[in-house]
Order: structure tokens, then C-alpha cells, then sequence
């Protein structure tokens, strides 16, 4: 290859002429090396057309099945593959360390095993439709907040036990890429870490495949030689024409080929990135003379598993009286609340957004299911979006069409005042169709987004003074279309009418469901655990007329509940993807059991989260922020602090009950543990359950320990009375902590094993040998 060729393949390109691509590289055709293909996930394949959207991977991570995962993963590698598509950045694997973070829907779990089994499991169900994984972000990426630029100080054991495990599982799984994060991490760029990239993934991995950036997060040229093998990120300083070609390249272009020619970087370096690039392409025969034919998409079998793992990985958090699955009796007359009943949340926003082939609305589905005889009644309890905001001028006055900005046009949309009457919570929505615009007030942080990856609508409650305020709205039409746009808002007074609506059809219903959403992103963090606007109100005012009131979740993250103890119900069916309105409808029918447990803590307050009061801990001070509470993140931290979560990691209700007997743990010839134990159902209707084993502190071991830690688990459908004799096989990798003096695992034998549904009920335990 001529140095030119080589270097096409160490920076991605982008092509508006091509809807089904993000990026691409030109490949060589005179080596008969193709052109190869790229876009995001991970919770379906995310192309500018509609696509199959699956659960959230929170949603697929709490169906704690590794199978499903699988299935999952293939549904996303045939559907690439279908699109044209021949690497997906996917999946997410970084650890769920801030409840506030933006991203805990796209990613797994705050806990390394369940992070790891899941990534394995998913990627070898992408691969295994000959799409190659990119898993990101490789490493420490666990915020949206300060996320270009943050640097992480973390301790070796911290980012060895915490962080990496999930990044370590993925390469042993084989994945084809990994993607580097935008952060620092130790005073290095993630994407410009030789400890991280050549030692740790490459050296101590034995990782063969090629490590590209996250969008714009190659910082140098000479990263390259640090183990980074590919820069993702076009700087667009103008709205591209269709068709127009725009190469990439800051760094890894023309500055690495001078850079090269100088002698600065060795050519070597580039020859390695490209024999690494190109030889995962031969591994996954894109270099075939007869390469593999891309499969025609497989609409119902992706549906399917998307059912599967919307009803599996729901989370049946409180269930009282048995109030859940609904009957002939409770369901004779539904109110059913909420926007997002009419509405389905399908996915969470940013980069993995996805617009549904079709995706039908809860209170469809339930009308239907309950059946003629029935009364099904809606209010949307929460008012989304309002009336016209009365400016101090008019918004630029609609063109006949209704456009404000023709293809390609932008600027300024407005800059005035708004009037606002009383002092309160208002919401203030932005709907911009064929382009984006931004709505800036009192000149904070403008909101605002990007429709192709943020959806038509943005609306955020926000408390209002009462008095004159600055509005400033700015914009931009794409390309193709002219640009629409309408700037709402919902008053207190609305807001208030809208929960005295809903609590008039709930009073005198015999069962109540409330749908409940937030809009986890990325690109930003939550403010606050609780739900956004006057959700919170919505639910405790519908709970105190109705003792049967049930809240369904749309969310993508733990959350406080102050409302809690007056409903009778909470299912969390997360982002459930496009079978959603029909998973949720058979999960409250009693259609089908709730299988999900939860792979987060929920805290009961604020208050008791590691970051409570501790701006170091979290977003960070001047760009630093300090994994000061060790490997004491997620449930080790509640643990450690001796405080009640609201909802233990591992909760999750389901339609029957089981015992567990009989614990037998013995050695295994692997240093791992055989865990033995019977499992009933002593229920009356067939359910699945997730025996957990967990493992106490090593008194061999001398360095930090959690004191209680997740060391495998299953998952089991019983029928009523059925019983099974279970062996769970906990790997030594469990049973080891990381010596950063040593810089290497240490086992510690003699530890506690205990066994039960949830790290909150452990009704088993022995001591390993
Ligand atoms: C996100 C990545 C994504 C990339 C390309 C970035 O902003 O962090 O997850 O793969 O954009 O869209």
C-alpha cells in the first residue's frame, strides 16, 4: 500500500449522499479491499431511516441472561448487516458509578460481573452475524457532565475492579474494535493512553483487534503511537451539501503523513494500525473474494426477541396485596395517566436514538386487552408541551408552509423577552422538525437539540420568577428540508389543571395506572434523582384518591420515589423499545412474569449517594474528579456505609415465590467454586427467577474488600411446586481482588458464600474452602 492508502484506513470519512452510513473508510479497491461501513448503537442499529428499536441495555442488563443477551446482540448484527452497515459502535460497557449520569440506560450495570457476562454475550451475538463490535467507551467514561474534558483520577485496584472488567470480558469475547473515551484518565487521554491503550488492552489483554476514538476524541498525532489506531470525528464548519464527500483526518490525516515523512512518527506505527484494521476485516471475511451476502432485515424476529427482553428485563419493584397482574375484577375500569401511555418512550436520547419502525401506544394495547367489557379512561396527567409562549415579539412569522428556516438556511430565530405571570414550575418545550434549534434563557445553558438523535420535541421544566426574562432562540435547517418550529410552554396553572383531570377519572376508577417517564441522554446529566416536572405530584395526588394505583416506569435509571408507600404498584419497564406498549400490557394482564431484577441501587434519598456533598467525587472540580470512594461504588457503597437503599441491587417481585435449601459450596479444580443449592417454586403460577451468589471479604486478602460482592448467578423458570437442584459456578476471577502494589490479582480463599434473590435477602451461606 502507498502511504496514501494506508492512511485512508486510520481516519474515518462521511458521506451525505448516503443515508445508511455514518461513517465510512474508501478501502482499497485496487487490493481488492473494500469500503467498510460504520454507525452507532447499542440499542438497535441507529441510521437516518427507521430501524428496529430494542430495549434499553439497562432493560436487557436486568434480564440477567446471558442468552437473551445473545439473541439481542444477533437481532443488532443482522439488522447492520442488512442496513449495509459493517462495524456498530456497540456496546456500552462502562460502569454505572453516578446515578445523575446521562448514559446508565445505554450501559449495563454498576456491578463488573453482570457488565462482563452481558458484554460477552451481546458481542458474540453481534459477531456472530458478521458485524463488527466497537465496544466503548475504553475507559472511565461513567458522565455526561464535563465528559470532553474531565480527568479521572482513579486508583489501580479502583479502575482494575470497577471500570475495566466489562472492556477485559469484551476482548475475551473477541470483539473486532474497541472505541476510546473522550475523558482523561490519570492526566492521560483516554484516546492517548500507552497505559492504558499498549499495556493494559493490547500487552496484557492480548486485544488484536483496532481501537478507534469517539467522536473528536483523538487529541494528537502522535497518539498513534500510544495505541491509538483510528481517529472518529469530521469537524463540519458549514452544513454539508448532499452528496458533498468530507473527509476526516485532523490528526490522523495530513498531519500524521507529514509527521510520518518527517520522521516524527514511525511509518511502522501506521502499519501496524492498518494490519490490525485489515485483518479484522479478513476475519470477518469482508476481504472474501465471495463475501458473505447481507441478509434481508428480519422484522419479526427482531420483534420478538424485543418482546423477550422487554417483559424479562421489566422490574416488578413493589407489589402489594397482590395487586399485580390485574384481574377480570380490577380491571373492569382502568384510569390510565400519563404521556408517555399515549405516547410510547421507545428509546433514551442522544447517539443510540432510534426512530421506530412503529411502536404501539400502552393505552392501546391495554383498551384492547381489557376488552369490550371494560371502561378504559385517559388523562395525561402531565402536561408536555402547551400553548404558544406569548413573546415581547413574534417568533419570525411562519412562511406559507409553516417553515421559518428554507433547506439549508439558519440564524437567529429570536431574541426578546417573555412575560411571566407567577412565580412556579413551568415547562417549556421546542419542537423543531427539519432542523435544530436551541433556546437559551437568562443566557443559561441553552437547550435544545439535534432531531435526529434527540427526537422532535425537547421540553424542560424549569422554576420560573415571575417578572420579564431573556429568550434568545437560534437555528438551523438541514440540507434537504425546510425547518418548522414552535416554542411552548405549560404554565403552573396548566400544569395543576392537567393532575385535576387525571385525579377526577382515578378517584373513581377501580384501578389507576400511571406512566411515568423521564428523558435519560447523553450529552447531559440528570439534575435531580426524582422525575422531571410534576410527576412526583401527579402520582402521590392520583395515590391518595385510588388504593390501587399502579406506576409504570419509562425511565432510564434509579430514581427517589417520595410517592412509594402510598401506591400499590411500581413496574420499571425502562426504555423498552418498540414491543414496549405490548410487553407492558402482558406484564400487568399477568400474560407474562416480570423478569427483571435490578443491576443498580436504588438510594432512598439523595443524601445517600457517595457523591452527596462531594463535588470531587462528582461532576468534578476544575476538570478533576476523584474515584475517591474506591472500589465502594453501587452496592458496595451502601453496603459499606451501613444504609438502606430504597431498592437493594438484585430487587425485582415477580408473580410467584420461591425458597431456596440445602447450600452445598465446594472447590473446583479452576480455583473457582461450585455453589449447589434446591430451588422452589412455591408459588402457583410458572415464573422465572435470579438466584444470586454473593461473597464476603477474604481474611487472606489485604487490600480494600467489599463486604459483599456478586460472584454469579442464573436465571431459572419453574413451574408451580416444580424444584431444581442448581450449580452456579463462581469463577476465581471472583475470588480475586487487584494488589496495586503487586500490580496483579490476588486470591483470597475462606471467604463467606451466601445465596438468595437479592443482595437485600440472602437466605443461604457457607464459608468456601
Ligand atoms: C458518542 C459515541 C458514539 C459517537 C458516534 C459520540 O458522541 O459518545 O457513543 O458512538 O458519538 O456517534
Amino acid at each position: 500500500m502507498t502511504l496514501e492508502e494506508k492512511l485512508s484506513f486510520v481516519h474515518w470519512s462521511y458521506h451525505t449522499s448516503d443515508e445508511s452510513a455514518k461513517v465510512y473508510l474508501p478501502g482499497v479497491p485496487r487490493l481488492g479491499i473494500p469500503e467498510m461501513r460504520a454507525t452507532d448503537g447499542p440499542a438497535g442499529i441507529t441510521i437516518h431511516r427507521p430501524s428496529l428499536a430494542l430495549p434499553a441495555p439497562v432493560a436487557l442488563a436486568s434480564t440477567f441472561d446471558d442468552g437473551l443477551a445473545r439473541s439481542y446482540g444477533a437481532v443488532i448484527g443482522r439488522e447492520g448487516r442488512a442496513f449495509g452497515q459493517d462495524v456498530v459502535f456497540a456496546p456500552m460497557v462502562n460502569s454505572i458509578r453516578v446515578p445523575y449520569a446521562g448514559r446508565n440506560f445505554e450501559t449495563f450495570s454498576e456491578d463488573p460481573l453482570v457488565t462482563s457476562r452481558m458484554a460477552a454475550a451481546e458481542i458474540k451475538g453481534i459477531q456472530s452475524q458478521g458485524l463488527i463490535a466497537a465496544t466503548k467507551h475504553y475507559a472511565a467514561n461513567n458522565q455526561e457532565k464535563n465528559r470532553f474534558s474531565v480527568n479521572v483520577n482513579v486508583d489501580e485496584q479502583t479502575l482494575r475492579e470497577r471500570e475495566l472488567p466489562g472492556f477485559e470480558s469484551a476482548v475475551a469475547a473477541g470483539t473486532g474494535s474497541v472505541m476510546c473515551a473522550y475523558n482523561k484518565v490519570n492526566g492521560q487521554p483516554a484516546c492517548g493512553s500507552d497505559e492504558l491503550l499498549n499495556k493494559v488492552l493490547k500487552e496484557q489483554w492480548k486485544f488484536r483487534g483496532w481501537v478507534t476514538s469517539d467522536w473528536l476524541a483523538t487529541q494528537s498525532t502522535d497518539a498513534l503511537t500510544k495505541g491509538l489506531d483510528q481517529e472518529l470525528g469530521i469537524e463540519l464548519d458549514h452544513e454539508p451539501a448532499p452528496g458533498e464527500p468530507i473527509p476526516g483526518g485532523k490528526f490522523f490525516g495530513d498531519p500524521l503523513k507529514t509527521a510520518i515523512r518527517e520522521g516524527r512518527i514511525p511509518e511502522s506505527a501506521l502499519d501496524e494500525a492498518v494490519t490490525r484494521i485489515v485483518s479484522q476485516m479478513a476475519r470477518f471475511r469482508l476481504l472474501d473474494e465471495d463475501p458473505p451476502a447481507r441478509p434481508a432485515r428480519d422484522l419479526a424476529g427482531g420483534l420478538k426477541v424485543a418482546r423477550q427482553v422487554a417483559e424479562d428485563g421489566a422490574v416488578l419493584l413493589r407489589n402489594e396485596g397482590a395487586t399485580l397482574p390485574l384481574t377480570t375484577e380490577t380491571a373492569a375500569d382502568i384510569a390510565v395517566i400519563g404521556p408517555t401511555a399515549k405516547v410510547p418512550k421507545v428509546t433514551g436520547l442522544g447517539s443510540s436514538y432510534i426512530v421506530p419502525d412503529g411502536a404501539s401506544a400502552p393505552l392501546d394495547t391495554i383498551r384492547e386487552r381489557a376488552g369490550a367489557g371494560s371502561t378504559v379512561r385517559y388523562s395525561t396527567g402531565e402536561e408536555t408541551v402547551g400553548v404558544p409562549v406569548p413573546q415581547s415579539a413574534p417568533l419570525p412569522r411562519p412562511r406559507p408552509s409553516g417553515e421559518v428556516f428554507p433547506a439549508g438556511g439558519g440564524g437567529v430565530l429570536y431574541d426578546g423577552t417573555i412575560t411571566v405571570p407567577v412565580t412556579g414550575s413551568y415547562r417549556i418545550a421546542a419542537r423543531a422538525q427539519g432542523g435544530n434549534a436551541y433556546v437559551e434563557l437568562d443566557g443559561q445553558e441553552p437547550f435544545g437539540r439535534r432531531p435526529w438523535v434527540y427526537g422532535d420535541v425537547s421540553s424542560r421544566p424549569m422554576r420560573l420568577a415571575a417578572g420579564t426574562h431573556k429568550l434568545r432562540i437560534t437555528g438551523a435547517a438541514l440540507a434537504k428540508s425546510p425547518m418548522t418550529f414552535e416554542l411552548t410552554w405549560v404554565t403552573p396553572q396548566a400544569a395543576q389543571e392537567a393532575i385535576d383531570r387525571a385525579v377526577s377519572i382515578a378517584r373513581t376508577a377501580r384501578t389507576a395506572v400511571v406512566f411515568a417517564y423521564d428523558d435519560g441522554s447523553e450529552d447531559g446529566d440528570r439534575t435531580s434523582l426524582s422525575l422531571p416536572g410534576r410527576q412526583d405530584d401527579l402520582i402521590s395526588a392520583v395515590a391518595a384518591v385510588n388504593p390501587r394505583t399502579v406506576v409504570v416506569l419509562n425511565t432510564g435509571s434509579s430514581l427517589t420515589m417520595p410517592w412509594l408507600r402510598k401506591t400499590a404498584a411500581v413496574l420499571t419497564m425502562w426504555y423498552p423499545g418498540q414491543a414496549g406498549a405490548e410487553a407492558t400490557t402482558a406484564l400487568l394482564f399477568g400474560d407474562a412474569d416480570p423478569g427483571g431484577r435490578l443491576t443498580q441501587t436504588f438510594p432512598a434519598d439523595e443524601g445517600q449517594t457517595p457523591f452527596a456533598g462531594d463535588a470531587r467525587r462528582y461532576p468534578g472540580v476544575d476538570d478533576q474528579l476523584d474515584y475517591s470512594e474506591g472500589i465502594y461504588s453501587g452496592y458496595r457503597w451502601y453496603e459499606q456505609q451501613g444504609v438502606q437503599p430504597l431498592f437493594s441491587f438484585g430487587h425485582g417481585l415477580c408473580y410467584t415465590s420461591f425458597d431456596y435449601r440445602d447450600l452445598k459450596v465446594t472447590a473446583t479444580a479452576d480455583g473457582g467454586l461450585d455453589v449447589c443449592f434446591t430451588l422452589r417454586n412455591t408459588g402457583t403460577r410458572t415464573g422465572k427467577e435470579v438466584p444470586q451468589v454473593y461473597v464476603g471479604p477474604s481474611p487472606h486478602v489485604r487490600v480494600a474488600q467489599a463486604k459483599r460482592a456478586l460472584a454469579a448467578y442464573g436465571k431459572v423458570e419453574l413451574r408451580p411446586g416444580e424444584s431444581r437442584r442448581l450449580t452456579l459456578h463462581v469463577e476465581r476471577r471472583a475470588l480475586q481482588n487487584w494488589d496495586s502494589g503487586a500490580h496483579t490479582w490476588v486470591t483470597g480463599p475462606g471467604r463467606q458464600v451466601m445465596v438468595g434473590p437479592s443482595l437485600g435477602r440472602l437466605p443461604l451461606s457457607a464459608t468456601a474452602p
